[in-house]
């Protein structure tokens, strides 16, 4: 059985301060950790003080970057590398997001070098793939997605993909307020699993967790978390506002 696993992707939304307010109003409810796993991602300047407030409370949630630079470390301006964001208190970084993909050109062989660099800098990974409207319209949403997870995954090796979570988030699903159906979601969650079975097999493919992102609300995530490869969601809107994002974690009541 893999435990469910409800993640906040806070991408460019919040100043340090209300960073600060939402992880504290956010540990300050229950939540019953036993039944569910829970990770926010924050932007760079918020990271470490919200890492600090998770781990001051000590509460089992995962903090994630939301982006590293490929790089380890040299002259790159403007990039922060996975030992930084490691030391700010991330164990997680969220890597080939669509908008890391379509605004800044970021490229499956880019983003398998970063899933390499994180691992190796002791980061779990959310690894991110979806399809445009153009390919689910061509026909072509499976083939583009499987195709994504193996390029990504080149090269990880049996012993570090229990470090990595999929999240299947369809391109057209992301901020639009259209959400694959669960049916849709289910179909393409199932044909990921089949393609992990073949790079790593069916006893491995089985404790992967695989998320679902795009426009995930309190009112559709029971009937997405109902479907057997669904294992979670990584929320964008949703998880900025602490009410509703407790409705997430507690979709099953
Ligand atoms: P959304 O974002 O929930 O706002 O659609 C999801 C994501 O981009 O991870």
């Amino acid at each position: 059985m893999r435990k469910p696993y409800i993640y906040g992707n806070w991408k460019m939304n919040l100043s340090a301060a209300e960073s600060a307010d939402l992880i504290s109003s956010l540990l300050a409810i229950k939540i019953d950790f036993n039944k569910v796993d829970v990770g926010v991602a924050p932007d760079f300047c918020s990271l470490k003080k919200v890492a600090e407030t998770v781990h001051a409370m000590d509460y089992p949630v995962s903090v994630a970057a939301q982006n590293i630079s490929v790089e380890e470390k040299g002259a790159f301006t403007g990039e922060v590398s996975a030992a930084m964001v490691a030391s700010a208190g991330a164990d997680t970084v969220i890597l080939g997001h669509s908008e890391r993909r379509t605004i800044y050109g970021e490229t499956d062989k880019v983003i398998n070098e970063k899933v390499k660099t994180a691992l190796r800098n002791k980061l779990d990974v959310i690894l991110c793939v979806g399809e445009t409207l153009e390919e689910r319209e061509g026909g072509v949403a499976v083939e583009r997605v499987i195709y994504q997870v193996g390029l990504c995954l080149q090269d990880i090796k049996m012993d570090r993909i229990d470090r990595v979570t999929l999240a299947y988030e369809p391109v057209w699903a992301i901020v639009t307020g259209k959400t694959a159906t669960p049916a849709d979601a289910e179909e393409i969650h199932g044909k990921i699993r089949d393609h992990l079975s073949k790079m790593y097999g069916p006893v491995v493919a089985k404790k992967v967790r695989i998320l679902y992102g795009g426009s995930v609300k309190p009112d559709n995530i029971s009937a997405l978390m109902m479907r057997e490869n669904i294992d979670g969601a990584l929320v964008g809107g949703a998880s900025l506002d602490v009410a509703s994002f407790v409705k997430l974690i507690n979709f099953n009541g």
